[in-house]
């Protein structure tokens, strides 16, 4: 017996059982497998050849469509070309030149990236560099870091411990240390089937005062919240609550994260939300949309200053001891330019920005329907409550995608009891019914 072979090699190749599959009950998707085969512009295409119109983007990610031939053939091309350069202490071109394409993009004197691979490791990457910025200018004493009740930050101990989700947190130990949260910002009573921002919350802002009267300005590092929440069902920011943050950031000498990973890329109708709302923030965290989802890519984009900081010392000594083997990887790096290529070829930020009307419109024909509690929708994205079933929370909503992918062929996603919709921004008018339609369909039928 060769020594290599400690295995049975398994009769049947394609067997379930191995794949340990993320954020999903496991025994239930085994037993009815939803698996796609490939994808092309607004569609997926299941393994036996359905097609399945794509209401999320993937996962808030495939922001220019699936499949588009400049992406696919940069990568192509850059994979012949040179597989991986060393991320530290040498480059490749393509590093650069992204990084600065995207400098190009964010808002104000955000113009440094530091790149990662996933949405989790920016926000990691994020505070890390809040605390080591307090650090390096003599203010090591600022360590605390505050983030907001369901908020979903990914799943790294910094991400976990700032976030907000209990099913995130509770399995996990003490997490990080010194972290507090701010109230989340969603009210139904108050706010339920408003367009884009609600009126009431702005106040919910001033919460940051009373825990910087708590520990004291001189311990806290960073606050980090996400302009429009995604994950947690699609809250949007009330209206002026972005701008009293920042305005108690900057009273205060805290540093201000904006997680962009689901905003930023044309979600939203710009570049990134801090554009839409007008607030500069110190830091962004991108990821999913800079490559359209084609090869794992994220990133921080930080303030010329924050930057700056670092940029004291001799200067062979390393300014920062953080970053990954993949950091900047060449195929991501291609992707990444082929992509932002074509998000302004194609306008698709103003493209998001023109049919928010019309998306909204049609997210609101659904009001009515049998168990819709509360419709949301911003920029190119809509949330959808559901009431639950008496002692089965997220059941309805499960339902919905089942059904939907099974009998209407839509991809839509669930969180909670919350479906939450973000097409391609390449969607057409057409499309944006039919999304609707199908889903109203599903809805009707639901018991
Ligand atoms: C706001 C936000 N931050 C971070 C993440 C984590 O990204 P990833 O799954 O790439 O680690 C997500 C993922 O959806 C997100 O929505």
């Amino acid at each position: 017996m060769s020594l290599a072979r400690t295995r049975d090699v398994p009769s049947v190749p394609n067997d379930l059982q191995s794949y340990w599959i993320p954020f999903t009950p496991n025994r239930a998707f085994k037993k009815a497998p939803r698996l796609i085969a490939r994808a092309k512009g607004m569609h997926y295409y299941t393994t036996d050849g359905r097609a399945v119109l794509d209401g999320t983007a993937g996962l808030w990610c495939c922001n220019a469509g699936h499949n588009r031939d400049p992406i696919v053939a940069a990568i192509q091309a850059q994979a012949a070309e040179l597989d991986y350069a060393p991320a530290f202490q040498f480059a490749h071109p393509k590093a650069f030149e992204l990084a600065s394409r995207i400098a190009a993009l964010a808002p104000g004197s955000l113009d440094h990236v530091f790149f990662c691979n996933s949405g989790s490791e920016a926000v990691d990457t994020a505070l890390k560099i809040a605390l080591a910025y307090h650090n390096v200018r003599g203010q090591g004493g600022r360590t605390r870091l505050i983030g907001r009740e369901r908020g979903y930050n990914g799943v790294g101990f910094g991400g976990i411990s700032v976030g907000g989700i209990v099913n995130n947190r509770k399995h996990f130990g003490s997490l990080l240390a010194g972290v507090d949260h701010l109230p989340h910002t969603y009210n139904r009573e108050k706010q339920a089937f408003t367009r884009g921002e609600p009126e009431w919350g702005a106040h919910l802002a001033d919460e940051l005062d009373r825990i910087v009267a708590l520990h004291d300005a001189s311990t806290i590092a960073a606050v980090i919240v996400e302009p429009m929440a995604g994950s947690t069902g699609v809250l949007p920011p009330p209206k002026g609550y972005l701008e009293r943050l920042r305005a108690i950031c900057d009273k205060h000498g805290i540093l201000l994260i904006f997680d962009e990973v689901i905003t930023g890329f044309g979600r939203m109708g710009y570049a990134f939300a801090a554009e839409r709302y007008g607030v500069e923030p110190d830091m962004i965290t991108f990821a999913k949309g800079v490559t359209s989802g084609a090869v794992p890519m994220a990133g921080v984009i930080a303030r010329k200053s924050v930057y700056d900081a670092f940029m004291n010392g001799p200067e062979h000594v390393i300014e920062l001891f953080h970053g990954y083997t993949y950091s900047a990887h060449p195929l991501a790096c291609a992707a990444g330019l082929a992509t932002l290529e074509l998000y302004r070829e194609e306008g698709l930020f103003e493209r998001a920005k023109a049919l928010e009307p019309k998306w909204a419109d049609a997210a609101m024909s659904l009001k009515g329907l049998p168990n819709v509690l509360d419709i949301r929708p911003i920029g190119l994205v809509a949330g959808i409550d559901l009431a639950s079933k008496p002692d089965a929370v997220g059941r309805r909503a499960t339902e919905a995608m089942e059904k939907a992918f099974g009998d209407a062929g839509l991809m839509i996603r669930v969180t909670g009891e919350t479906i939450a919709l973000s097409p391609p921004l390449i969607v057409s008018e057409q499309e944006i019914g039919e999304i609707f339609d199908k889903l109203g369909k599903v809805l009707r039928t639901l018991n």
